[in-house]
C-alpha cells in the first residue's frame, strides 16, 4: 500500500495526471460463480486495485443488457444487468472503492442505445410518423417500394448501417440507423429527448458518487439530418455522422452538469479522430476533461512513430490546456504482449486476421519498455486489465465461443474482440484459475492452457514478473515528484552514437526516462537508475542499455558515485 493513501483523492484535479484501471466487468472476477464477471467480484478485488497503486476505475457498461455487443447495447441506464449484480452492489462498490482512494468512472453510450430499450421497442411499436420514432433515425427507403436503403453509410462493425423494419400488417417498412449492429440502434441528438435524458443519466451516476464518465463512440452523436452521402474526402466537419461541428453544444452541456457539483466530475472521451486539431477541440476548458489518445495506442513499436506521437499529441493539448492521455491498449484492440510481437505492430480496426504470427517474447520485453514509457509522460494514465499481467491476446478460441459481433459481420475474417477479453487468471490452480469460486461454471469464454501462470498468484512473489513491474512503475509515479515536472526531449543526452531513430529520451525534472528501440546503447554517466524494464548489460565503458528496453534514471548528486558507470 502507498503510505499517501489518507491523502488520495482529495484534489480537484486529480484526474490530470491520474492512473485509471479499466475494468471488463465481465471477465475480471466472478464473485458467484455463473462463470460471468460481476460486480461482487470486483468488490473482493478491490484491494489488489488498491495495492497496485491505482486512482480511479473505469468500468465497462454495467447497465441492464441483452448484450449484442458486450453491454454497450443498452436496455436502461439506470438499472445494472442481473449477471453484473444490482444498483445497491454498484452503489457499495463506489463507495469502497472510495474508502481504498479509488475513484469510479462509468461508461455512458449516448450514440446507441439497445433495440431492447423501451424508447426503441415504443417507437417500433408506434409507426411511422410517430413522435416515438422521431427519437431514432426511422426513414424510408429509396428507390420502388422503398427497398433500398437511405445511406450507404459503412458501418464501425463493417457492413450496412440500415435495417428494415416491418408492419405490423407484415409488410416491409421504414429503417432504421445504426452505426454499429442492429441491435444497436443510434439516437436523434437533434430530439431535445434525447438530450435531457442523458443529462438526467449523468446526474443519475454522479449522484451516486461516480467521479466521471467515460464517454462511448463520442465522435459520432450528431448526425447530418439531410442524410447525404460520405463525399469522397470529407473535409472538417464535413462528415455526415463523424465529429459534425454541432456536437460541441452536447458535451458544454455535460460539462455544465459536471461542473455543478462540489467536487466536479470528469468526462473522457472516446474519441477516435486522425485530425489532431481537430481532437483537441473537444477538450476545450468546457467541454471534456480528457481523452484517450489512441494515437499513441495505434503506432507501431518504432522509435520514430512513437516520438512522432507524442509530440504531436503534446503540441495537439498544449492550446486548450488539457493533459494527454496514455493508453496501451483497451477491451477493443490487440493486447500489447502479442501485437508488439508482430512484424507489423501498429493496430487498425479491421485488419486483425487468424493466424497473424507473433513473437511473444519479444512482445512481452516490448511492452514492459512500453510500461515505463506510457507511465513517464506528462498526463493520465490508462492500464487494461490483465495488462498488469502481461495477458497475450488468445489468439486460438474455438470458433463456436466467438461472441463478437466485429467477428460475424466482418463474415468471420476478423477474429475480433474477444482474445483480450478472456477471463482473468488470479490463482495457479482452480477450476477457473481464481476468477469464479472453485466448482463455480466455466468462465464465459474458456481460459488457454498456461493460464495460471500468469495469474496474480504465481506473479505476485515473482519480482521478475510483469505485475511486479507494473506495482513498481505505479508506486514510483505516484511518489517521485519529477513526474509533476515538466517534459523535455533529451537527444543531448542520447547515449553514444544513438539517434532518435532507435532511442527515446526525455526528462521530467531530474528523471531521464530512456527508452531503446535499436542495439544495445551506453546509459549516460551520472546517472542512478530508478527501474528498469530488463536487466541492464555491465560493459567496460559503463552500463549498457539492451534491445527494447526502458530505463527511469535520475541524476546523481554531486559527490555521489554514480549508478550506471561501473567505480
Ligand atoms: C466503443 C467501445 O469501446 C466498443 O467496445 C463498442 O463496441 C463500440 N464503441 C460501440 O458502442
Amino acid at each position: 500500500m502507498r503510505e499517501d493513501d489518507s491523502t488520495r483523492g482529495t484534489d480537484a484535479t486529480w484526474w490530470r495526471d491520474a492512473v485509471i484501471y479499466q475494468v471488463y466487468v465481465r471477465s475480471f472476477a466472478d464473485g458467484d460463480g455463473d462463470g460471468t464477471g460481476d460486480l461482487a467480484g470486483v468488490r473482493q478485488h478491490l484491494p489488489y486495485l488498491r495495492d497496485l497503486g491505482v486512482d480511479a476505475i473505469w468500468f465497462t457498461p454495467w447497465y441492464l443488457s441483452p448484450l449484442a455487443d458486450g453491454g454497450y447495447d443498452v436496455a436502461d441506464y439506470r438499472e445494472i444487468d442481473p449477471q453484473f449484480g444490482t444498483l445497491a452492489e454498484a452503489e457499495q462498490l463506489i463507495a469502497e472503492a472510495r474508502d481504498l482512494g479509488i475513484r469510479t468512472i462509468v461508461d455512458v453510450v449516448p450514440n446507441h442505445v439497445s433495440a431492447a430499450h423501451r424508447w426503441f421497442q415504443a417507437a417500433l411499436a408506434a409507426g411511422p410518423g410517430s413522435p416515438e420514432r422521431e427519437r431514432f433515425w426511422f426513414h424510408p427507403g429509396k428507390g420502388p417500394g422503398g427497398d433500398e436503403m437511405p445511406t450507404h453509410w459503412v458501418s464501425d462493425f463493417q457492413g450496412t448501417t440500415w435495417t428494415r423494419t416491418t408492419n405490423p400488417d407484415g409488410t416491409p417498412g421504414e429503417w432504421y440507423l445504426h452505426l454499429f449492429t442492429p441491435e444497436q440502434p443510434d439516437l436523434n441528438w437533434n430530439h431535445p429527448d434525447v438530450r435531457r435524458e442523458h443529462e438526467d443519466i449523468l446526474r443519475f451516476w454522479f449522484d451516486r458518487g461516480a467521479a466521471g464518465i467515460r464517454i462511448d463512440s463520442a465522435a459520432l452523436l450528431v448526425k447530418d439530418a439531410t442524410l447525404p452521402e460520405v463525399p469522397a474526402h470529407p473535409g472538417p466537419g464535413e462528415h455526415p455522422h463523424v465529429d459534425r461541428d454541432e456536437i460541441h453544444d452536447v458535451y458544454r452541456g455535460w460539462r455544465a452538469v459536471a461542473e455543478s457539483y462540489d467536487e466536479p466530475r470528469v468526462l473522457v472521451g472516446e474519441v477516435w479522430l486522425a485530425d489532431r486539431a481537430r481532437f483537441a477541440q473537444y477538450l476545450r476548458p468546457d467541454e471534456m476533461h480528457t481523452a484517450f489518445n489512441f494515437d499513441f495506442m495505434a503506432r507501431p513499436w518504432d522509435a520514430k512513430a512513437l516520438r512522432e506521437s507524442v509530440q504531436t499529441t503534446l503540441d495537439a493539448h498544449a492550446p486548450v490546456g488539457a493533459p494527454a492521455t496514455w493508453v496501451l491498449s483497451n477491451h477493443d484492440v490487440t493486447r500489447p504482449v502479442t501485437r508488439y510481437g508482430r512484424e507489423d505492430s501498429a493496430f487498425a480496426f479491421g485488419a486483425k486476421r487468424f493466424g497473424t504470427p507473433t513473437d511473444l517474447a519479444a512482445g512481452r520485453r516490448r511492452a514492459r519498455a512500453a510500461a515505463l514509457l506510457s507511465a513517464a509522460l506528462p498526463g493520465s494514465l490508462y492500464v487494461y486489465q490483465g495488462d498488469e499481467l502481461g495477458l497475450p491476446e488468445v489468439e486460438d478460441l474455438p470458433l463456436d465461443v466467438i461472441n463478437d459481433p466485429m467477428h460475424f459481420r466482418s463474415g468471420g475474417v476478423d477474429p475480433g474482440r474477444d482474445g483480450c477479453r478472456v477471463p482473468l487468471p488470479w490463482t495457479r490452480g482452480g477450476t477457473s484459475h481464481g476468477f469464479g469460486p472453485d466448482g463455480g461454471a466455466h468462465p464465459w469464454l474458456p481460459q488457454p492452457a498456461g493460464w495460471g501462470e500468469v495469474s496474480v498468484e504465481a506473479q505476485a512473489g515473482d519480482d521478475a514478473s510483469m505485475l511486479s513491474l507494473y506495482r513498481r512503475v505505479l508506486a514510483l509515479r505516484h511518489t517521485e515528484p519529477a513526474f509533476r515536472a515538466d517534459f523535455a526531449w533529451a537527444d543531448d543526452l542520447l547515449p553514444g552514437d544513438a539517434t532518435g531513430d532507435q532511442v527515446l529520451a526525455f526528462t521530467r525534472g531530474d528523471l531521464l526516462c530512456v527508452v531503446n528501440l535499436g542495439p544495445a546503447v551506453p546509459l549516460p554517466a551520472g546517472y542512478d537508475v530508478l527501474l528498469a524494464s530488463a536487466d541492464l548489460e555491465p560493459g567496460a565503458a559503463g552500463t549498457r542499455l539492451p534491445t527494447d528496453t526502458a530505463a527511469w534514471l535520475r541524476r546523481t548528486p554531486p559527490g555521489h558515485a554514480t549508478g550506471t558507470t561501473p567505480a
